[in-house]
């Protein structure tokens, strides 16, 4: 079996390179040659773990080639998947699709024969129509089946995501086409049934809302334990109890009721935005998702005040030890990560930052102000600071003992916004410590 994945993105790659080692074979196809020169080479451009050893085996093996000639890729393919970037559009919130419809009309172009056509980037509901229509137009004469077959993956763990996931959402349009496109899909994704994932088959606006609602709800998870940190500073209770407490509950779950300053990434800001404005274009407003942008969106901002306010009211001259850039850990994405909207206000009020993040620091230059200073290792960022701030909940700082950072430091403020060291310990320390919504 043959495919073509076009994007070489993240989730193009991830896909492409997870489809091949399924035993199926994937052209990939960008229209950046420098990008193909480089995968071509056996350079990967993102930090993903596991992803260039992938890579490496299934080019070798043949299953896995790149190209920017989407024609010769298609020789042959029986789906054609689009993983193309669907960004927020200037001015409006909405996901801009220019991308996405620019491939689907050259796909048609370039189809000989019958084709199924997957889109796999986040589209509004509606969009899988809109591109069979858009097909259409081009080429009258094809005959063309539409399906959506959202991802689910979490950078950092989006191998493990797409070899082992909870479902396979597979959404089809009516009649003989969608037959055939669910036929293709299930085919391809034969080797999980072998781990009895579940493939949710649904209609093509189902899957499209299906991805939204993943997101947005989980997004709605992260800013309600945030709040309740919150709460939890004020009247003395420990956020983290409270959050087993809850999540222990079947009903509710105890993943991603982890407090912190607000979460970033790729998908959720961007995926959140995107489904309340198509809810207020419907006529049916989604607040939960609104309230939920407004929650993360202050909470980034405010989270900056709360390292003034804990050097004592000004950081004017005071050198900060930042560590982490990245939205999270295992991955080099700065994409909305909290630090982008928290080192840029520490340096407008006078501070001296110095930074470390393992895997970010190329990305993070450009973004942030030129004043910051770059270090070698988090021992390094803090060497001489008045204060620290963990921004990412890297296992590296994890492991840096209390003893250690106080020794570097010359300061004793610590401001741990990930909560991932035991209060008493640095306490014990001699850290004047604060974490997220625990005493
Ligand atoms: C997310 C979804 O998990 C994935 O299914 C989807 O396909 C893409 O978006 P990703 O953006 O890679 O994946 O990261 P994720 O691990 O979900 O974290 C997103 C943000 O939420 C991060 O900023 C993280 O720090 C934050 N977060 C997550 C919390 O603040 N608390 C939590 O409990 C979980």
């Amino acid at each position: 079996m043959k495919i073509v994945m076009i994007g070489a993105g993240y989730v193009g790659l991830v896909s492409g390179a997870c489809f091949a080692e399924f035993g199926v074979d994937v052209a990939v196809v960008d229209t950046d040659p420098a990008k193909i020169e480089a995968l071509k080479a056996g350079r990967i451009p993102i930090y993903e773990p596991r992803l260039d050893h992938l890579v490496d085996d299934n080019a070798r093996e043949g299953r896995l080639t790149f190209t920017t000639d989407l024609d010769e890729a298609m020789q042959g393919a029986e789906a054609v998947f689009l993983a193309v970037g669907t960004p927020t559009r200037r001015g409006d919130g909405h996901a801009d699709l220019s991308y996405v419809f620019a491939a689907a009309e050259q796909v048609a172009r370039a189809a000989k024969g019958p084709l199924v056509l997957v889109t796999k980037s986040t589209v509004p509901v509606g969009t899988g129509r809109e591109v069979k229509r858009r097909v259409k137009a081009v080429r009258p004469d094809l005959d063309i089946a539409v399906a959506s077959n959202p991802e689910f993956l979490r950078e950092g763990a989006a191998i493990g995501d797409f070899m082992r996931p909870d479902r396979v959402v597979i959404g089809i349009e009516e009649g003989e086409a969608g037959a055939r496109a669910e036929a293709v899909l299930k085919r391809l994704y034969r080797p999980l049934y072998l781990i009895e994932t579940p493939i949710v088959a649904t209609g093509l606006e189902t899957a499209e809302i299906i991805k939204y609602a993943a997101n947005a709800f989980l997004a709605m998870k992260i800013s309600f334990i945030n709040e309740v940190a919150d709460l939890c500073e004020k009247a003395g209770a420990d956020v983290q109890q409270v959050a087993r407490g809850i999540g222990l509950d079947g009903r509710i779950g105890r993943k991603f009721l982890h407090a912190g300053p607000g979460y970033g990434g790729s998908c959720f800001p961007k995926d959140t935005l995107a489904f309340a404005r198509t809810g207020q274009d419907l006529g049916t407003p989604l607040r939960l998702v609104e309230a939920t942008i407004a929650v993360n969106d202050s909470r980034k901002l405010a989270m900056a005040d709360r390292v003034i306010a804990a050097c004592g009211g000004s950081v004017a001259g005071k050198t900060i030890a930042v560590l982490g850039l990245t939205f999270k850990p295992e991955t080099d994405d700065m994409r909305d990560a909290p630090s982008l909207e928290i080192v840029p206000k520490l340096v407008a009020a006078g501070a001296i930052i110095r930074a470390f993040d393992p895997q970010g620091m190329n990305f993070a230059r450009p973004l942030l102000p030129a004043a910051v200073h770059y270090a070698n290792n988090a021992l390094d960022a803090v060497a001489g600071a008045e204060a620290a701030v963990v921004l990412t909940e890297w296992n590296e700082f994890r492991n840096i003992s209390p003893e250690k950072l106080a020794g570097a430091m010359s300061g004793r403020v610590m401001l741990d916004l990930r909560n991932i060291y035991d209060p008493a310990a640095m306490r014990e320390a001699g850290f004047i410590y604060s974490s997220i919504g625990r005493p």
